[in-house]
């Protein structure tokens, strides 16, 4: 991937360029429905393994929606998925990633320090008036911000896995936010065809609630919450497809905050021993199930 953007912002100020730090399960998500819907891309990891990563990712899920969306014709097919690979450009070096954006979209591991460093350094080097938004599940959009000189230009912007089914967005908006940045995101999200609601900076957000009560077996419940509770994935299968990791963290992080019912947020054996055992779920073949 060579692609060079245009660098000129149009007049009407309106967001066109995006960065999207992780290109991980979420992260490749991101990149594919915003090159989709014609914003410029740039998809940004540490590693280039990582990239090639959510390339696959990207790959894979555009090949589905072409079949579906071009069902006979190979050609529309073609040009579908080139067009939107023309959309996205790839990049190891963060600093670099940051140049003349409009938007960043942040969504690399759930750790507080970590998304602190990045956007530390992200500040510096921005432009001024380039917009920081954070995937992040569960924690506090102003701790992760508060390092930042533009709290103002800051909110979360929360998509849902896996991002190119899934129609909603939260838009995390805290008493820093100015209406103009909000404005502006919720211009983006149906730009990219989601709907946007907004929400407080309060943990948990309004949808994000997975819980493990260990009185069946696995298979058990996961058919039960199927089959009679209408739910597409059982909670384990839903957890696997999160990934257990970044389930992990978000528990941890509720349990530190201290703010949700300690008895919610006790830390799970069986979710630690996992993820101790690098059964990660099903981005790295094993977890709840085997894949
Ligand atoms: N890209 C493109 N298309 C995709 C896709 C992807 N990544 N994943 C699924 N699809 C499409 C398939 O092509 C298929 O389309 P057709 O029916 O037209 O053929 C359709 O979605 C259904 O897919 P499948 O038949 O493979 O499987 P399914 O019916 O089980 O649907 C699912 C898959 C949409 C993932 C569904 O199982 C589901 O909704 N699961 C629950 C997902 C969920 O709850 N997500 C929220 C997680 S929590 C979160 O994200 C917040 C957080 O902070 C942790
Ligand atoms: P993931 O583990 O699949 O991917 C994370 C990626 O971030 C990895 O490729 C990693 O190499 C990269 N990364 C780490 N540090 C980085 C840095 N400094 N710069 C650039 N890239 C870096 O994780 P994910 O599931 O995509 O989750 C990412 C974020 O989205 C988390 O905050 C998570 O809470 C949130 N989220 C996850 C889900 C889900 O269902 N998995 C849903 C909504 C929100």
């Amino acid at each position: 991937l060579n692609n060079n953007f245009s660098t000129t912002t149009p007049n009407n100020n309106s967001i066109q360029n995006i960065t999207v730090y992780g290109s991980g399960l979420m992260g490749a998500g991101i990149v594919q429905v915003a090159a989709q819907n014609g914003f410029k891309v740039t998809m940004v990891d540490i590693e280039q393994a990582f990239i090639e990563k959510g390339k696959k990712i990207i790959d894979a899920s555009l090949s589905r929606i072409a079949k579906k969306q071009f069902k006979d014709d190979e050609n529309s097919q073609k040009s579908f998925i080139e067009t939107t690979w023309s959309n996205i450009k790839t990049e190891t070096n963060s600093e670099k990633g940051a140049e003349n954006t409009d938007l960043i979209i942040e969504a690399i591991v759930e750790n507080l320090e970590t998304k602190q460093n990045l956007f530390k350094k992200l500040d510096k080097i921005s432009k001024p008036n380039t917009i920081f938004a954070s995937n992040t599940s569960s924690l506090p959009i102003s701790e992760i911000s508060k390092i930042t000189e533009r709290q103002d230009k800051f909110a979360g912007l929360h998509f849902f896995n896996p991002v190119p089914q899934m129609k909603l967005v939260e838009i995390i908006k805290n008493d820093q936010t100015s209406e103009d940045t909000y404005q502006k995101l919720v211009d983006v999200t149906k730009r990219m065809k989601k709907t946007p609601v907004t929400c407080k900076d309060t943990p948990g957000y309004v949808s994000v609630r997975l819980a493990e009560r260990g009185e069946a077996t696995t298979e058990d419940i996961d058919t039960a919450m199927k089959l009679g509770a209408g739910m597409p994935m059982g909670p384990f299968e839903l957890s696997d497809f999160v990934g257990l990791d970044t389930l992990k963290s978000i528990v941890d992080g509720w349990r530190k905050d201290g703010k949700i019912d300690a008895g919610l947020v006790a830390p799970i054996k069986k979710l630690d021993d996992l993820v101790k055992e690098g059964k990660l779920g099903r981005k790295s073949g094993a977890g709840f199930y085997t894949y």
